[in-house]
């Protein structure tokens, strides 16, 4: 079969994405607070310890520790080596034959969720247990079971509560000592033999106790290890500052019933840490413990992420994106890593987890608080992307969280956000031991269902989304609930295929649209669920990316309306956020409409809530990518009829279609005249069925006729199952080196964490192959569509009308003469702006105002009669060929050498900067492009910010 070259990427509505998106590192750390603790991380074609070794002995470097995906190595300069010879040994490694790329790494400031109490805890645990004792509704479940101990179905062991361990009964959040009695139903999980047996958990933070006597016979050493100081060792340094992920771990594994501290939510687990924060954060340094042993590890917990100052937009660098879509992909045999993510604890300071990437990342499951008596904590951030809620710490004397403490003892002092996620964690790994098949998404669908608004819904801002579920941008779906997820998991079955459809905003002019002051801004698009391709009925997650520029950034806020009346909050005004740059191609996400039908109109709204009359911006664009199924995932839910079917063709035509498909297993031969119906024949029969109601006993299809997996036969469908494509009136099956394709041969997906190569025609490449690793030239894109990683061209992503410095990776706007641009000066357009022109010049220059003369003015003659006796002249004369060939050859190289300057640097996207604002004028409508000065600005409204 010959493959097509133009090619209609199943859902992708409107104009390819091809643009990798810009992600805002605000953390990135310079100057003096940060030490010079850069290391560089070498990839090597493929993994060779031995050579990794050799290449770095040649370049003064050493490697240590282990490789992380696959053949990525830590590598660090030997002792005093000056920036010059630095920089050689960069270039020299760059040109490695067998050095697939190297990265700079930059660390970024990454905080502890939890923050600090001034312990006098002895006392304060007192007056708790007392509390605990004397509560009412306290252990109706304990007394009621303790009698009853026995084997549940599955064999597994049922514990007789209470536990023996003495701080059992201040574990308020397990014993239904929450004010009214509430908890987070986890005896209930263990009362039918839950404890997270088989469950691998890896607490990614500042290392594990693993000796501590409550942890030590849960300790996994395959799921520890130690990317601080590159050894096995996850033991933390015992300084006073590092007990933050022993803490963590005694929540979810520390021991039942052994007379220590109280109990991890699954006790039975497998618990392992990361030490990973006890030092220079940078990506790599994410992307190897997010990436540790993805086979082995189940559920990966992290309490911490970029600054919760309210001023921050920072998110996973490269390496760590391409680490959670390995996860996702490849980890747990192909179920998908799950991530349990702290949601923040910056609510003091107005801060919003949607300026969280890792928070809104689609493969986290982000985890909000709630105090002992069921309000929001002071440290609460609001966002749509937290997905439920468990219990955590209030104010100083209030309840905390109890766990095991560093190096020994126990704490009931463990705070903030940080306490949420591995309580989250717990009680997903109840859930696996409850079904081990569950796969990410499964899990991301088991908690949002069965979380349980009621205990807070006396707190304002609750909702109801477009199928009837309680949603709020503090709480998601509610306090998790462990009895009701393990039910649930029980019996679960995986959840059908994701698919995405992706809608991008076409801003008409002006565009970019300049903002001024307060102002309140509508783009509505209307959706129909994917004309192409299997459509997005049932939605999961809902992500916005779009990109805003703004005098003050904190001043914005981003609202989204579902066609179902769903409105999620993207971006709340942050006060102290003063950055002048506003944010580029931000994926902002929200959970909030799972489960409803995106069909019908969307509206975006953009706000401005600032009382500066001269703030200033300008709106660039929106993209919608919606997430979900094209069926129902439970057969509970409410069914959303598919649209207008894709129009077939004629009785005869498919006739035709029917007696000449031979390639696949053979139909049965068809002669109508013989045949009679049995008559109730499912829907999608045409002309009777030989069997009621089963859509593989059609005589015709309606729709669709595709071949059965198995046998021969066919059934009748109206999209193509995943695995076959449309071709004409029947569904074809794929490659089987594509997971899903449009063709044959052109995947649309990939099997496993496979790269799709998404350009056309490249090098020997054609689009919708599937790639282990990118071909040169081309970068791999794991933001853009989640559901697929892709190989496409390196791209300008500072966005339209600006390029990327190469030596610094800040974003400059382009020249006055350009519209877009890939370099500064006017050679460097890729298209003149409105009063420039390029006719008989190679670059854009002005247009010649009345009475000006091309030769004398040095302008372009623009006029409309130019341009017919130019192409006239082009076209004739052998001169103008000849000038028109060397032009063309000396921009191709010029474009090249650009091309090479800008993306030879692979960190540059961490650093994204902006050059300033410009300047609008709102009395004239001017945008004033002039000016010099691109950073200092910034930095003195920043520290005014922060008195
Ligand atoms: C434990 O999990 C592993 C895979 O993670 C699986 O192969 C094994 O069968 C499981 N054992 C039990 C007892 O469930
Ligand atoms: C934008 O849309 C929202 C929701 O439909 C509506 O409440 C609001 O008034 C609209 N604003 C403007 C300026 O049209
Ligand atoms: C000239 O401008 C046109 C349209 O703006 C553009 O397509 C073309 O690439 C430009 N050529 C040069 C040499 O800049």
């Amino acid at each position: 079969m010959t493959r097509l070259s133009i090619v209609v990427l199943a859902c992708i509505s409107a104009a390819a994405i091809t643009v990798i998106n810009g992600i805002e590192h605000d953390s990135v750390c310079s100057g003096s607070e940060c030490a010079d603790s850069h290391h560089t991380v070498i990839k090597l074609v493929k993994r060779d310890d031995a050579l990794a070794r050799k290449i770095a002995d040649e370049h003064d470097m050493e490697i240590r520790g282990e490789p992380f995906m696959d053949s990525h190595y830590f590598a660090y300069h030997k002792d005093n080596t000056g920036r010059r010879r630095k920089r050689e040994v960069l270039q020299s490694l760059e040109a490695h034959p067998h050095v697939d790329a190297v990265h700079e790494q930059i660390p970024r400031r990454r905080v502890k969720r939890d923050y600090v109490v001034n312990d006098n805890e002895r006392v304060v645990a007192e007056e708790s247990s007392d509390r605990s004792r004397r509560a009412s509704g306290s252990s109706i479940v304990d007394q009621g079971i303790s009698k009853q101990r026995r084997q549940a179905g599955g064999g597994l062991e049922i514990p007789r509560l209470p536990f023996r361990d003495p701080l059992y009964n201040d574990q308020w959040y397990l014993v239904g000592n929450a004010v009214g009695g509430f908890d987070m139903n986890v005896r209930k999980a263990w009362l039918l033999g839950y404890a997270g047996r088989n469950v691998s958990i890896s607490i990614l933070d500042d290392g594990i106790q693993r000796d501590h006597p409550d942890l030590a016979a849960n300790y996994d050493p395959l799921a520890s290890t130690d990317i601080n100081d590159h050894d096995d060792d996850p033991t933390p340094q015992n300084n006073g500052d590092n007990k933050h992920g022993t803490r963590c771990a005694g929540e979810v594994a520390a021991i039942a019933n052994n007379n220590e501290c109280g109990v991890g939510v699954a006790f039975k687990s497998k618990i392992g840490g990361v030490r990973m924060l006890d030092g220079a954060v940078s990506d790599s340094v994410e992307a190897a413990s997010l990436s540790l042993n993805q086979n082995h590890i189940d559920i990966y917990s992290a309490s911490w992420g970029p600054e919760d100052d309210g001023k921050t937009f920072d998110g996973p660098g490269p390496l760590a994106r391409e680490a959670f879509y390995r996860g996702i992909k490849n980890g747990r045999g192909g179920k998908g890593n799950i991530f349990v993510w702290a949601s923040g604890n910056g609510g003091s300071r107005q801060d919003s987890c949607s300026a969280d990437g890792y928070t809104t990342s689609v493969y986290t499951l982000s985890i909000s608080s709630a105090t002992f008596d069921n309000h929001r904590p002071w440290y609460l951030e609001e966002c749509p992307s937290s997905i439920a809620t468990t219990y955590s710490s209030a104010n100083i004397n209030q309840p905390a969280i109890v766990t095991v403490d560093v190096p020994r003892g126990c704490t009931k002092m463990h705070t903030g956000t940080s306490a949420s996620a591995p309580l989250a964690a717990g009680i997903i790994a109840l859930a696996l031991e409850a079904n081990p098949a569950l796969t990410w998404r499964d899990m991301q669908h088991l908690v949002l269902r069965t979380a349980n608004p009621s205990p807070l819904l006396d707190n304002p801002g609750w909702s109801v989304n477009g199928v009837g579920r309680k949603i709020s941008n503090k709480f998601g779906y509610g306090l998790m609930d462990g009895h009701e997820l393990v039910k649930w998991a029980k019996d679960w079955r995986t959840v059908p295929e994701q698919h995405i459809c992706t809608y991008e905003y076409k801003l008409a002019a002006p565009n970019p649209r300049p903002l001024t002051g307060r102002f309140q801004l509508n783009f509505t698009l209307e959706v129909n669920g994917c004309e192409t391709g299997t459509p997005v009925l049932y939605l999961e997650h809902v992500q916005v990316h779009s990109t805003v520029r703004y005098g003050k950034r904190g001043d914005l806020k981003l609202t989204l309306f579902s066609p179902a009346g769903t409105r999620s909050v993207l971006l709340p005004p942050r006060p102290q956020d003063f950055n002048v740059n506003g944010f580029h191609k931000w994926p902002f996400l929200s959970v909030q409409m799972w489960g409803e039908d995106p069909r019908g109109t969307w509206v975006l709204m953009v706000e401005s809530v600032t009382t500066n009359a001269n703030l200033a911006g300008t709106f660039h664009d929106w993209t919608l990518l919606l997430y979900g199924t094209a069926d129902p995932a439970h057969p509970s839910d409410k069914v959303h009829p598919p649209g207008p079917p894709p129009t077939g063709q004629s009785i005869l035509g498919r006739m035709q279609q029917l007696t000449s498909q031979t390639e696949d297993a053979a139909p049965e031969a068809i002669s109508i005249g013989d045949l009679r119906s049995v008559g109730d024949c499912h829907e999608e029969c045409a002309a009777g069925c030989h069997e009621s109601h089963s859509a593989s006993a059609c005589f015709k299809c309606k729709h669709l006729q595709q071949s059965l997996r198995n046998r021969a036969g066919f059934k009748c469908v109206t999209y193509c199952d995943d695995g076959f494509f449309k071709e004409d009136d029947s569904c074809k099956k794929c490659s089987p080196l594509c997971h899903t394709c449009t063709k044959a041969e052109v995947c649309s997906t990939c099997p496993g964490a496979l790269l799709l190569i998404d350009v056309d025609h490249f090098a020997h490449w054609d689009h919708g192959q599937c790639v282990e690793k990118c071909p040169e030239g081309l970068v791999a894109d794991y933001e853009s569509n989640l559901i697929q990683a892709r190989c496409v061209l390196k791209e300008n992503f500072c966005g339209a009308g600006y390029f990327m410095l190469p030596n610094n990776g800040r974003c400059s706007n382009c020249d006055e003469a350009c519209e877009l641009c890939h370099g500064a000066g006017p050679i460097y357009c890729d298209k003149c702006a409105q009063g420039f022109g390029n006719r008989s010049v190679g670059y854009c220059r002005p247009c010649c105002s009345n009475g000006q003369k091309p030769i004398d003015d040095h302008c372009e003659d623009c006029s409309a009669a130019a341009i017919a006796s130019f192409s006239h002249l082009s076209h004739s004369s052998p001169f103008w060929s000849f000038v028109w060939l060397l032009l063309a050859v000396s921009l191709v190289g010029l474009v090249i050498a650009a091309g090479y300057f800008f993306f030879r640097d692979e960190r540059s996207r961490d650093g994204v900067e902006y050059t300033a604002l410009p300047r609008y004028n709102a009395a004239s409508g001017a945008i004033n492009l002039d000016f010099s000065d691109d950073s200092d600005s910034e930095d003195e409204i920043m520290k005014t910010g922060q008195i």
